[in-house]
C-alpha cells in the first residue's frame, strides 16, 4: 500500500495544494497578523472551553477540512449512527452508546428490541443495587457491609470505570473502597486480595463476552479465594460476594453467577465505550446513582451539541478536522495528551484505547487498503509532571507532536496557590510551543547574563527554540460528573468523525485477535505441551522460559 496515493477527492487535493504553503506559516505569525485569531478559533459547548487558535491553519484551511468533511457525507454518518444503523458492518451491529445516555425516548427502536426501555431497566436495576451496597443493606456472608468493591475486568471493561472512578473520587462514597484488577498478571489480583476481606468484599467481574481469558482468570482465582479464605459455602459466598456485568448470560450462569447478579448490556455497546452501560456499575456504586445521572447528563448534552451545531461550529468535529489537518496534510505521526489536573492521571490511557483501538488500521470498511495515513499514537501523562520528563523533546525534538492540553478551571481543593501554579504552567507550555524563543531574544538573555561573543555563539543553538508546534486547550469549569460525561463524549465523537474521514469502521478491533491466538498455544507449550510450529527467536524463547522456571 503507498500511503501517499491520493484518493479521487477534490477537498482532499485542494488541502495537499494548501499544505504546500501552509507547512511554511509560523504561527507567531498567524497571530501577529489577527488579534482577533483567539475568539475566531475558540468555542464552548456543554460545558467545554476549546481553544484551536494555536494550530497551524487559517480560516481558509478550516473551510477545506469542513468541505472534505461534508465530502465524506459526516453528517449522514452520524445521524446513520444515532439512529441505530448497523454501521460496524464487519460485525453486523448498531453501534449505540449514545442510547445509553439518552432520555428513554430518543433512543431508537431496532427492529428486535426497544433500547429505551431495555436502558432505562437496567438502569433502575443498577440503582437498586448501588443503593444497597451504599446504604450497608447489602451485606456479606457473615452479616458484615461492604468496605471494598474489586471490578475485574480489562479493555473497555476497566479503562472506562477506572479513569471516571480515579477522576471523580470527590464525589465518592466515603466507605467504598474501589480497586480494578485488569492484568493477567497474578501480581495485580494479588495486590488487591492482600489489601481486602472476603467479608466485606464485593467483586464484580466486568467482560461483554465473558470470554476474555484475563478477566476469566482473574474471576476464577478471585472466587477460589473467597471460598478458600471466607468460610462461605459456594453458593452464599458468590450470591453475595460476585455479580457480572456481560452480554454472555449463559457463560455467567456457567460460572456460577445467578441472573439476577449479572447487569446485561447488547452487541451495539462497544468495549470501548460501554463506561455509559451496566459497565459502569463499579462508578455508580462509588457516585450514586445522582453523580452517576449526572455523567450521563453531560454526555447527552455534548451528543445533542454534535447532532444540532453546524460543523463550523461544532466540538468534535473541530477538534477532529485538526487532528486530521495535523496527521494527514502536515505529517505529524503521534498526538499527546497533556492533562493538567491530577486526578485525569488515567485518561490519556482511556483515550489509547478509545482512538487506537477505533482507528489504528489500515483498510477501509470496505475493505480496501486506506488511502492516507490513520490513526496517530496516542499517548499522554499529567501536567505538571511530563514537563519535567519528556517535554524536552515536544520543545526541542526532531518530530512534531501536537498535544490537547486538558485542565478545570477551578480546584475540588482549597489549598491555597496550587490551582494558579498548575494553570500557569499550563497555558505557559501552550505559549512557548507556540511561540518558541528566537536568536535576538536568546542574544539578549545571554548578553545580560555577562557572556561574551564566543560563549554566546557555544551556547545560542542550545538555547534556541523553533515553536510552531500545535496545541489545543482544553477547558472545563471544574472535573465534575457532567464535566467528565461531556468531556469523554468530546473525544468519542472526534474519534466517530476520523473515522469517517479515513473511511474506516471505528467499531471493530480484528488486529487484537492474532495475539490472542498465538499466546493460547504459546501457554500450553509453557505448561508443558508438545512444541508448535515457531520462528526460532519465539521457540528459543519458550525454550528459555521453560528451562529457567522454579
Ligand atoms: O481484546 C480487545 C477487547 O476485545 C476490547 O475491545 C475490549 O474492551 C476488551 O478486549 C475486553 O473485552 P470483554 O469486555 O469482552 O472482556
Amino acid at each position: 500500500m503507498n500511503i501517499a496515493d491520493i484518493p479521487a477527492s477534490p477537498a482532499h487535493h485542494a488541502l495537499q495544494a494548501h499544505a504546500q504553503s501552509a507547512r511554511n506559516w509560523h504561527m507567531r505569525d498567524l497571530f501577529a497578523a489577527d488579534p482577533d485569531r483567539f475568539s475566531r478559533m475558540s468555542l464552548e459547548a456543554a460545558g467545554i472551553f476549546l481553544d484551536y487558535s494555536k494550530n497551524r491553519l487559517d480560516a481558509h484551511t478550516l473551510q477545506l477540512l469542513f468541505a472534505l468533511a461534508r465530502e465524506k457525507n459526516l453528517a449522514a454518518r452520524r445521524d446513520a449512527m444515532f439512529a441505530g444503523a448497523p454501521i460496524n458492518n464487519t460485525e453486523g451491529r448498531a453501534v449505540l452508546h449514545t442510547a445509553l445516555r439518552a432520555p428513554r425516548e430518543l433512543a431508537p427502536q431496532l427492529a428486535q428490541q426497544d433500547v429505551g426501555a431495555d436502558v432505562h431497566s437496567v438502569l433502575t436495576r443498577m440503582r437498586r443495587f448501588s443503593d444497597q451496597v451504599r446504604s450497608g443493606q447489602w451485606r456479606g456472608y457473615d452479616g458484615r457491609i461492604i468496605t471494598d468493591v474489586v471490578n475485574i475486568g480489562i479493555g473497555g471493561s476497566d479503562l472506562g470505570p477506572k479513569m471516571a472512578a480515579h477522576a471523580l473520587r470527590s464525589y465518592s462514597h466515603p466507605r467504598l473502597k474501589m480497586h480494578f484488577v485488569s492484568n493477567v498478571d497474578g501480581h495485580d489480583l494479588d495486590a488487591v486480595l492482600q489489601q481486602i476481606e472476603p467479608a466485606t468484599s464485593l467483586f464484580i467481574v466486568a467482560s461483554k463476552t465473558f470470554t476474555t481469558i484475563e478477566t476469566m482468570m482473574n474471576a476464577r482465582s478471585a472466587r477460589a479465594w473467597l471460598l478458600a479464605h471466607g468460610g462461605a459455602d459456594a453458593e452464599a459466598g458468590l450470591a453475595k460476594h460476585f455479580v457480572a456485568v456481560s452480554t454472555n448470560l449463559a457463560a455467567v450462569t456457567e460460572f456460577g453467577i445467578a441472573p439476577e447478579n449479572m447487569f446485561p448490556f447488547w452487541d451495539w455497546v462497544g468495549g470501548r465505550y460501554s463506561l455509559w452501560s451496566a459497565i459502569g456499575l463499579p462508578l455508580m456504586l462509588a457516585l450514586g446513582h445522582g453523580y452517576f445521572g449526572d455523567l450521563l447528563a453531560g454526555a447527552h448534552a455534548m451528543d445533542r451539541h454534535f447532532c444540532e451545531a453546524e460543523l463550523e461550529q461544532n466540538l468534535p468535529v473541530i477538534l477532529a478536522m485538526c487532528g486530521v489537518w495535523n496527521r494527514n496534510y502536515l505529517g505529524f505521526g503521534a498526538h499527546s495528551i497533556a492533562c493538567y489536573h491530577q486526578d485525569l492521571a488515567h485518561f490519556p490511557a482511556y483515550l489509547q484505547q478509545l482512538e487506537m483501538e477505533s482507528n489504528g488500521k489500515s483498510v477501509r470498511s470496505n475493505g480496501q487498503p486506506v488511502q492516507q495515513a490513520t490513526c496517530p499514537l496516542i499517548w499522554g501523562e499529567r501536567g505538571t509532571n511530563g514537563q519535567h520528563a519528556y517535554f524536552q523533546l515536544l520543545h526541542q525534538g526532531t518530530d512534531i507532536i501536537p498535544l490537547d492540553f486538558i485542565a478545570a478551571l477551578n480546584a475540588s481543593h482549597d489549598l491555597p496557590g496550587h490551582q494558579d501554579a498548575l494553570l500557569a504552567n499550563c497555558f505557559a507550555q501552550a505559549e512557548a510551543l507556540m511561540r518558541g524563543k528566537q536568536e535576538d531574544e536568546v542574544r539578549a538573555e545571554l548578553r545580560q547574563a555577562g557572556m561574551n561573543e564566543t560563549q554566546q555563539a557555544q551556547l545560542l543553538p542550545h538555547k534556541l527554540f523553533a515553536g510552531n508546534r500545535p496545541s489545543n486547550m482544553i477547558l472545563l469549569e471544574m472535573l465534575t460528573p457532567h464535566a467528565l460525561g461531556a468531556l469523554i463524549a468530546l473525544y468519542e465523537h472526534k474519534t466517530f468523525v476520523q473515522g469517517v474521514i479515513w473511511d474506516l469502521n471505528s467499531f471493530d478491533q480484528w488486529g487484537v485477535e492474532l495475539g490472542k491466538a498465538l499466546a493460547a498455544t504459546i501457554q500450553r507449550e509453557l505448561a508443558g505441551g508438545a512444541a508448535a510450529a515457531h520462528d526460532s527467536s519465539t521457540a528459543g524463547l519458550i525454550a528459555r522460559a521453560r528451562q529457567a522456571r522454579f
